[in-house]
């Protein structure tokens, strides 16, 4: 594996690619880490629209609880296991472990680094996708607006290479997208669309309530969806990351522009024959049915 865009402060673990905030002793632990039947595990490649499925499912869990939701940021009611800020001294696995039933845990691992015991207990796994080139976009700007990627001074092209090599933080997509994808026939593993959840949220809602057990009153539910719209997060500051000191959102904000189909501003006709190639050449047997565009 060649290291020409492996940046400072990155390190190599089991051939995926971290930042400083993912550090070995934690990425240990996280194989580790105590699942609980009732644990529901929120899994996404960074940028598949996490923050949004963190607040539904934590809404939908709770029954609706909107008056802790207003009080509380999702990254502290959801924890993200694999993350250690020196500086806060935050420990996703600190959070995570005195946590009161029901647990909703965010990780962007792959499968091969996942907690063992994801599989051998009856928790829940829901495992939310975004078509890449709309999600490669989204991480070069939150790469931009990112401390803990030295707010990217890269070009776009620079960062495509990147993306498709895998040397990004968190690794390859194409190896997470594979490893989750294999995973889809688990009962507890539920496999969420972006896109179909930006076409219809109220009907996606009512599928992952169904997949968690949980029966909410139409009410409820056209509350949740409410609540969880882009203009409705973006301006929640228990959604939106503003207070998160490593984002500039200056630069790029967390929810920044929620859409499908935003490639297109950013990849340009070469770029974006070069990258279907890629994709045919490693993903084209998975038949994944990903929306580029509506
Ligand atoms: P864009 O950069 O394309 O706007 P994550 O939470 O995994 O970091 O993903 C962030 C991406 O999800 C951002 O994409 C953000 O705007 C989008 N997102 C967050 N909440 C959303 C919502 N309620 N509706 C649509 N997109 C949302």
């Amino acid at each position: 594996m060649t290291d020409r865009h492996v940046l400072p402060g990155q390190h190599w673990y089991e051939g995926v690619l971290f930042f400083g905030y993912s550090p070995p002793d934690i990425l240990d632990a996280v194989k580790h880490f105590e699942v609980r039947d009732d644990d529901v595990f929120i899994v996404t490649y960074p940028k598949a629209g996490t923050t949004w499925m963190q607040e539904i499912v934590w809404l939908i869990l709770s029954d609706g609880d909107f008056e802790r939701a207003s009080k509380q940021q999702v990254y502290f009611r959801s924890p993200f296991l694999e993350f250690k800020d020196d500086i806060l001294n935050e420990v996703g696995l600190d959070l995570a472990n005195p946590m009161p039933s029901p647990r909703v845990i965010k990780t962007h691992l792959p499968v091969k680094l996942a907690p063992t015991q994801l599989c051998q207990k009856e928790c829940k796994v829901v495992v939310m996708f975004r078509n890449p080139k709309d999600l490669c976009v989204s991480y070069y700007h939150f790469y931009r607006s990112s401390s803990s990627f030295g707010n990217f001074k890269g070009t776009w092209t620079e960062f495509v290479d990147m993306f498709k090599d895998g040397h990004v933080d968190h690794g390859s997509w194409f190896d997470f997208t594979r490893s989750w994808w294999n995973m889809r026939q688990h009962d507890n593993v539920y496999i969420v669309f972006y896109e179909d959840m930006k076409r219809n949220l109220k009907k996606e809602i009512v599928k992952i309530c169904g997949f968690l057990g949980k029966q909410l009153d139409d009410k409820t539910i056209e509350r949740i969806s409410e609540n969880c719209s882009f203009e409705s997060m973006r301006n929640n500051p228990m959604t939106n990351h503003l207070d998160v000191y490593s984002i500039d959102s200056k630069i790029s904000p967390l929810l920044r522009k929620g859409t499908v189909g935003d490639w297109k501003n950013n990849f340009t006709v070469q770029q974006n024959e070069d990258f279907d190639k890629f994709y045919q050449s490693r993903m084209d047997e998975f038949n994944i049915p990903f929306q580029m565009v509506f």
